[in-house]
């Protein structure tokens, strides 16, 4: 099992309470492979410096919430130089048309109709196949935003397989284990997303326990004053029942019960999520602490995902009949 994730923006509580807890409790139950994907990140960063950071980061952040790097494979994708290698494979196994199908680029590229546009944010999906394909995964676990590319890497796959013989295991997208769907706190009709215009409604990974609290405090609920779960009616208040819940495993229903007033549903959210928070948050910044030892739990994860790695590069050169070195 595969996923990903790119390295630009801060970890919020979506994330997290969405798909971050999963892949922890996920990793016991498959061989799971996690790449902080920071080649594709390029595909929109120009800054200097950036990226490395955030890669840092992120690296920290997937340790601190308890990926264990003994049973998940944590690695930074330009630390396995495998995937710049099989991506150029890949790029020559998948047409112009195909990529100008893309739904993402189309959208990515329209929005940035005044900025750079690079080659790169064109030919992303071939790179993906790459990371997809080199791990020999069976599982995708995406929203529905990426199936269109794991389509893409399923095609390319089973063309190169035709054209050079079978090299590649065909992956499948699957749905990931739902987690919670966090709203912003602010607009409790939109998912909580860091590319939000405000931060007001966005609960940080790492933010202070004092910041949490007037967050949740400020959280827009409704003039009625009735705690109940209903997502249509009660969005707001809805969308604090839920993250409650996702803190202390009972259901949003039962406890909507226990409250009739909004101003202690928000500050017993607030202190919920702080305390979630807190050990991932110690463990966060012991490692952000010891840049050294950080950077060695990614280099070996990149040292296990290098080894699956080679071998399927070494196959797929070895089936296209390129000279060995
Ligand atoms: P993104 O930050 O959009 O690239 O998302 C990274 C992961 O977090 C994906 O698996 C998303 O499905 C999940 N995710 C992002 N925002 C939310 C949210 N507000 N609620 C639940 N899951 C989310
Ligand atoms: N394109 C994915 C996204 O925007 C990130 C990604 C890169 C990915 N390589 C991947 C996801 C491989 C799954 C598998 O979120």
């Amino acid at each position: 099992m595969l996923s990903c994730i790119q390295p630009t923006g801060e970890v919020h509580l979506g994330n997290y309470l969405g798909a971050l807890r999963n892949w922890v409790s996920g990793q016991h139950e498959k061989d799971a492979f996690h790449g902080i994907v920071d080649l594709h990140a390029l595909t929109i960063t120009e800054a200097p410096d950036v990226v490395g950071q955030a890669t840092l980061q992120l690296g920290a952040v997937l340790f601190a919430v308890g990926l264990d790097p003994d049973v998940a494979t944590v690695f930074v994708q330009s630390h396995v130089t495998e995937h710049s290698q099989l991506g150029w494979i890949m790029e020559c196994q998948v047409s112009f048309g195909e990529l100008s199908r893309m739904t993402q680029f189309k959208d990515k590229s329209a929005k940035r109709e005044h900025d750079f546009v690079s080659a790169g944010l064109f030919t992303y999906p071939a790179l993906q196949a790459a990371d997809i394909l080199l791990y020999d995964t069976d599982e995708v676990p995406v929203g529905d935003d990426q199936r269109q590319h794991i389509e893409i890497t399923r095609d390319i796959a089973i063309r190169f397989n035709h054209r050079f013989g079978d090299t590649f295991v065909l992956p499948k997208a699957v749905m990931p284990k739902a987690g919670a769907r966090v709203m912003d706190l602010q607009d409790p009709t939109s998912k909580m997303s860091k590319s939000a215009g405000s931060d007001t409604g966005l609960v940080y990974l790492m933010e202070d326990p004092a910041a949490i609290m007037k967050k949740f405090k400020r959280a827009v609920t409704d003039s009625d004053s009735e705690v109940r779960f209903d997502r249509e009616a009660k969005p707001g208040v809805s969308n604090l029942l839920e993250i409650l819940a996702a803190c202390t495993g009972e259901s949003p229903e039962a406890l909507a019960t226990r409250y009739t007033q909004y101003g202690p549903l928000k500050t017993d959210t607030g202190e919920a999520v702080v305390e979630l928070l807190r050990p991932v948050q110690a463990r966060y910044t012991e490692l952000m602490a010891d840049r050294a030892e950080l950077q060695s739990l990614l280099r070996k994860g990149a040292a296990k995902a290098g080894e699956v790695a080679a071998a399927t590069l070494a196959r797929a050169q070895r089936n296209i009949g390129l000279l060995p070195a």
